[in-house]
């Protein structure tokens, strides 16, 4: 028999239908609360509110497990590869052979950008920050799909979405190239989609750099662990858009720009700069997190939190390993690294973070990662975009295949100035 849970207001009694997940969540169904009861629900930043049902990703953050598709992230992050998975995400299981060489032959035929969107880069200044430059471009990429004739054409989905994959690493590399004031280069057909990434980024026209295996590996598996994440902010944001029936390209631009803030995926960059301030005062971490307990300034340990990880973010764990296997193979060692270890071990052992709940999320260590790949601290959150790509893709496709699926509209409290006359403005006194 389905659950129901009971409301009393004002003397009547309604019954809601509760919802069951796959993992045995309950959520109440509440769409009918209004029309039964005049009221809504108030949940201030959507914390406590299931916005769709989903079958991408599961996670529980009071035990800090995250999979895709039902499979466990520490088993995709050893045994797969991020085109694989992101085949799983939007198409729901791991691609049989076929599957995988057409999905990959799609982000060959791809990978190089229409001509003309070249000179777009060109209008941006020199300081451009690449997220800005990535949102704006992957837009425009979609006025340069002649297939897009319709806002959502599900026929051209899997190639729209293979397109969107694959130009998401050239645009970030153009980008990165451009505010660099570096010639750019054209992705190879020969080789993967990571491997093209850092080819693209790195190599001159007249040279190619050596691609370490170990650090094609490791960026790899960032991009895979970044991959989807559920109902995050930037991920919300590009069901909402797509909710409209916007097209793919704009959903995905959109997504873009929730993903910049410090908050979300801004953090990895904001990691590192916290880390090079630390270093440059001579603090070993102690200090900085002194601030940090006294709110002072409203400083937080960046990389630590997480809105719905109230344990060790899965992630973190992995990307920890990577980070010590990669430098110990590139025979690298890293001053912020050291601090980032110190400010660990020091915060797990303090009550302020023990009593919030407060542990390492995945960009704690992400950063020191592509620093020792060379990927400048204003790309991290651009590397983070190409790995969410999937999942918002994913998340885009369920929107768009859903029949019940309703323009997203979220209602108020209003809390404003009940009605008023307008008062001219020779009538109105300074304020
Ligand atoms: N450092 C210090 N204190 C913190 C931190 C932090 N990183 N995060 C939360 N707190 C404190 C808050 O000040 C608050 O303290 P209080 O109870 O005394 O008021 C308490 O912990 C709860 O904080 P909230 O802001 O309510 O937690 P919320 O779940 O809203 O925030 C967030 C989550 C935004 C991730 C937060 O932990 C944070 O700002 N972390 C640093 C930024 C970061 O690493 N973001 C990346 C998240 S992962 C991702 O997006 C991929």
């Amino acid at each position: 028999m389905s659950e129901k849970v009971t409301l009393s207001y004002d003397g009547k009694s309604v019954e809601l239908p509760v919802i069951v997940g796959s993992e045995g969540e309950r959520g109440i169904d509440i769409a009918r609360l209004r029309d039964q009861t005049g009221l809504i629900t108030y949940d201030d930043g959507y914390r406590n509110t299931g916005s769709c049902t989903s079958d991408i990703t599961f996670i529980d953050g009071e035990k800090g497990i995250l999979r895709y598709r039902g499979y466990p992230i520490e088993e995709l992050a050893e045994k797969s590869t991020f085109v694989e998975v992101a085949w799983l995400l939007i198409y729901g299981n791991l691609p049989d052979r076929q599957e995988l060489k057409a999905f990959s032959d799609m982000f060959t035929e791809f990978q190089v950008l229409h001509e003309d969107m070249k000179h777009h880069f060109e209008g941006f200044p020199p300081n451009a920050h690449p997220m800005a430059i990535l949102s704006s471009m992957i837009n425009a990429s979609g006025c340069f799909t002649r297939e897009l004739t319709a806002p959502n054409d599900p026929t051209k989905f899997r190639r729209h979405s293979a397109r969107l994959i694959s130009q998401v690493r050239t645009i970030a590399a153009f980008a990165y190239r451009k505010s660099r004031g570096l010639p750019s280069v054209y992705p190879k057909p020969e080789y993967k989609y990571t491997e093209n990434f850092l080819h693209m980024m790195f190599s001159m026209p007249y040279d190619d750099i050596a691609l370490e295996p170990e650090a094609v590996a490791a960026l790899d598996q960032i991009f895979l662990l970044h991959a989807d994440h559920e109902q995050n902010c930037s991920t919300s944001t590009v069901r909402m858009v797509a909710s409209s029936r916007a097209n793919i390209f704009a959903s995905a631009a959109a997504g873009v720009c929730a993903l910049w803030g410090p908050l979300h995926g801004g953090a990895n960059q904001a990691v590192l700069d916290m880390l090079t301030q630390i270093r440059s005062e001579g603090d070993d971490g102690s200090k900085f997190l002194e601030h940090v307990k006294s709110k002072e300034g409203g400083k937080r340990l960046m990389g630590f939190g997480h809105a719905v990880y109230r344990n060790y973010d899965p992630r973190a764990k992995i990307i920890k390993a990577s980070c010590d296997k990669l430098l110990a193979r590139l025979k690298k060692s890293d001053p912020l690294l050291d601090i980032a270890l110190k400010l660990e071990e020091t915060a797990l052992k303090d009550s302020y973070f023990l009593e919030r709940k407060l542990y390492p999320n995945v960009d704690f260590y992400s950063g020191i990662i592509m620093r020792a790949l060379g990927i400048p601290t204003e790309m991290f959150t651009v590397m983070f975009a190409i790995g969410r790509m999937p999942g918002w893709i994913a998340n885009f496709k369920e929107v768009m295949d859903d029949p019940k699926s309703r323009i997203y509209r979220p209602r108020q409290v209003y809390t404003g100035p009940t009605i008023r006359n307008y008062v001219p403005l020779e009538k109105r006194s300074a304020h």
